[in-house]
């Protein structure tokens, strides 16, 4: 069945504003405000007038024939903390693909607040753009310090060198002291990052995605290989970026989903098979069918 996609402001604004009256989804989680780094930030160019930031409708993509993405439609709010569940296989890293432009969709529309169509720009732009992404394998530079990776992430282009060579002003080192307490990683500022351990180092990576202050972050199987403990930290973590940034974060381990406890989409054969919080979606006869039942 074919879906109709009518939500993005360009189609039915009409729908658009009904939608959000009755709006079914969780209400957007305030927490206290620590750090100033971390309050809303600032992009001039994304229209989140209608409170939501990312648009997926009617997207499906195939491989060689077969149908990896498949009328694919996702609304993600400013500030939410989304998670992604469904089994091997449903599409779930091909969707991330597809927003930061890596993969380009065969039809449907793709959009960053009401305003910039992602399908229109190229990788580098929707990083720029405010889409931050984080894979699976960190992806930090082991013979540099912890603090050094935090500095390159935010001068970005500028190099290693010139980085080394630049003086950073106060509100830069401000920032860096923020992540690194946000990131439990002050004590290990100086410590060569190589000799984090894994949890640490997948820590860092996401502290260097905070460097570039995106509005989006796009987490894809964040406690693959770590220890209990620290997957109760990097749930903490990802809870205390909500309100400030969203957050859409993948996962297998029912266990961190659930004390993520947001609202919960089930991806299978490239569409959404349900959404909701996670007792609606453990009660889901569907979803217990292809999922949860495996
Ligand atoms: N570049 C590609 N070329 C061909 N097939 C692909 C490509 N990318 C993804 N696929 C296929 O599309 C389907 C969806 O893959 P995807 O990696 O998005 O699933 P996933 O939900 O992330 O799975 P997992 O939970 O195992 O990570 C799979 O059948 C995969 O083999
Ligand atoms: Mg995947």
């Amino acid at each position: 069945m074919t879906t109709v996609t009518t939500l993005h402001p360009s189609t039915t604004p009409s729908r658009l504003d009904k939608l959000l009256t009755h709006n079914p989804l969780q209400p957007l989680t305030r927490r206290h405000e620590v750090f100033d780094f971390l309050k809303p930030q600032h992009h001039p160019l994304i229209d989140t007038r209608h409170n939501i930031l990312l648009y997926l409708e009617g997207v499906s993509v195939s491989f060689d024939g077969f149908q990896a993405i498949k009328d694919l439609n996702l609304y993600i709010k400013e500030g939410e903390l989304r998670c992604i569940i469904g089994p091997n296989g449903a599409g779930k890293t091909t969707m991330m693909d597809i927003i930061t432009g890596k993969t380009r969709p065969d039809s449907g529309q793709v959009w960053l607040g009401s305003n910039l169509n992602l399908l229109e720009m190229d990788e580098a732009e929707i990083a720029t753009a405010g889409v931050g992404r984080k894979f699976q394998k960190p992806t930090v530079f082991e013979c540099l310090s912890v603090r050094t990776n935090l500095e390159l992430a935010m001068t970005g282009t500028r190099g290693v060198w010139q980085t080394f060579r630049a003086q950073l002003s106060g509100e830069q080192k401000d920032n860096i002291e923020q992540v690194l307490a946000l990131i439990g990683l002050t004590e290990q500022r100086q410590m060569l990052s190589g000799n984090l351990s894994h949890g640490q180092k997948q820590w860092l990576e996401i502290g260097m995605l905070l460097m570039q202050k995106p509005k989006l972050l796009l987490v894809d199987e964040p406690v693959a290989g770590m220890t209990h403990q620290e997957m109760d930290r990097t749930a903490e973590l990802l809870r205390s970026l909500a309100g400030q940034h969203s957050v859409v974060v993948v996962e297998h381990d029912m266990d961190f989903v659930r004390s993520i406890a947001s609202t919960v989409t089930v991806l299978h054969q490239g569409h959404v098979l349900a959404e909701g919080n996670m007792a609606d979606i453990q009660s889901n006869d569907k979803v217990r069918e292809v999922y949860l039942g495996q």
